[in-house]
């Protein structure tokens, strides 16, 4: 097959930075496909940690390429702002080790004061967002008026881009009772930053075509989750991409024949930042136990996640909907200790058991969980390297959650260190 692709199969912070760090050890190429530096990846890598958002994994190692493809939405002083933060920790981003797709539409201040004004508003629906500005610049990309990476190239059509995008920004901004904003203002913000982003830009879909008959190894590195995809999750408490595997083709030019291998990182129980349905979660002293074991708190707000029980529905909906071949399951040491371990294995709907998420808003937040409960272990799986250093009782609890997910477990991850992993299938020598 080649290629990996690498998404969340549930709510995002499932630990993908790990899993990807140690796949894009053997990748040539790590590719990220969808959102911005909305994602928070953290890797520790020699012992020092790095938190990324919006740079791919591959940033860290030397003679990757990492590329940023046209799915992303882009804020070039983000861009700036994490490069230099990498600098100072002795990482050193150029163009030959990183390219940034022309046709990537970018984040630019009036988007993120747009998402923080309806954040803040008391009339709407508040998502809970990261606050970047995400949402908006997806909407002006969709809407035909976005500003792009490849604009930066070329001040001189940057005037009349500027008058497109705030010909719809202006006249928003006065219903919210926002101030206007001058056109001179943004032609400042771009043209400030034009030349740090220059030296990056590339046709990023002919690059990864090149690279891909050449036997290079392309690694797609998704941000998010399954449950946060525009169309496949839980609506509208969603980020505005498309976060399934399937978006690692359109949102990087290279066709969907070439993305070979799924991985869908899986958290053995749940977890979820910001608003929205969550069936099984556990707003008590279980909730409280997973979040301090599993040290739940975002990498990019800092904000304390919501945990609750293993969603089998969820992920089994998640393996369908992205073509999942096997799934890297993590975090199974903070279920150590736990007297009994529940799995939610169907919803109660109506006096009706369903054995699939509802697609509607108001069904999400009736449906109820049916669990399955395991007795847990007492003994600890965290560093665990081999199978048989797993109590009887954990894997009983991952076969088991292979069976009702029906994807196999490829990877188990015990602990953040790269080397507390058990292989099971190596996703690029399928
Ligand atoms: P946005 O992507 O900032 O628009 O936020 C929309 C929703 O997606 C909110 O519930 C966020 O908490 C969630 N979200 C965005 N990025 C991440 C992530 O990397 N991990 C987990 N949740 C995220």
């Amino acid at each position: 097959m080649g290629n990996v692709v690498v998404i969340g199969s549930q709510w995002g912070d499932e630990g993908k930075g790990k899993i990807v760090d140690w796949l894009s050890e053997r990748a040539d190429v790590v590719v990220r496909f969808q959102g911005g530096h909305n994602a928070g990846h953290t890797l520790v890598v020699d012992g020092v940690s790095y938190k990324l958002s919006l740079m791919p994994s591959g940033v860290v190692r030397q003679g990757k390429l990492s590329v940023i493809g046209n799915g992303v939405v882009f804020d070039p002083h983000a861009f700036v702002a994490e490069k230099g933060r990498l600098a100072a920790q002795g990482v050193e981003i150029s163009p030959q080790s990183l390219r940034i797709a022309d046709n990537a539409a970018l984040i630019l201040s009036v988007h993120r004061e747009l998402d923080a004004i309806r954040e803040t508003s008391s009339t709407g629906t508040k998502i809970g967002t990261t606050g970047r500005g995400i949402g908006p610049a997806y909407e002006d990309k969709v809407g035909r008026r976005a500003i792009r990476v490849m604009d930066l190239a070329n001040v001189d059509v940057l005037p009349e881009r500027i008058e497109r995008l705030l010909a719809h920004h202006n006249p928003l901004r006065r219903g919210l009772g926002q101030a206007e904003i001058d056109p001179a203002a943004i032609l400042e913000e771009l043209t400030s930053v034009a030349a740090e982003i220059t030296p990056y830009i590339d046709r990023v879909w002919r690059l990864l075509d090149e690279r891909r008959k050449a036997g290079e190894r392309i690694l797609f590195e998704g941000a998010q989750g399954t449950l946060l995809d525009i169309d496949h999750g839980t609506y509208p408490f969603v980020t505005s991409s498309n976060t399934v595997a399937g978006q690692a083709a359109a949102g990087s030019g290279l066709g969907p024949s070439s993305i070979g291998f799924v991985l869908g990182i899986t958290k053995a129980y749940t977890t979820r930042v910001g608003e929205g349905p969550f069936p099984t979660e556990q707003d008590n002293e279980v909730g409280q136990f997973l979040g301090e074991a599993g040290h739940e708190f975002g990498t990019v707000t800092g904000r304390k996640r919501r945990c609750g029980w293993f969603d089998a529905v969820l992920v089994r909906q998640a393996v369908a909907v992205n073509g999942i071949h096997g799934l890297a399951l993590t975090k199974l040491d903070v279920l150590d200790g736990l007297d009994e371990i529940k799995v939610g294995v169907g919803y109660r709907l109506d006096g009706k058991v369903i054995d699939y998420l509802p697609a509607s808003l108001a069904d999400q937040r009736r449906a109820e969980p049916v669990y399955e409960t395991f007795e847990g272990w007492r003994e600890t799986t965290r560093g665990a390297r081999r199978w048989s250093d797993l109590p009887a009782q954990a894997i009983k609890y991952v076969r088991h959650i292979e069976e009702l997910v029906g994807a196999p477990v490829t990877l188990l991850s015990t602990s953040p260190e790269r080397e507390d992993t058990i292989l099971v299938r190596d996703p690029f020598q399928d």
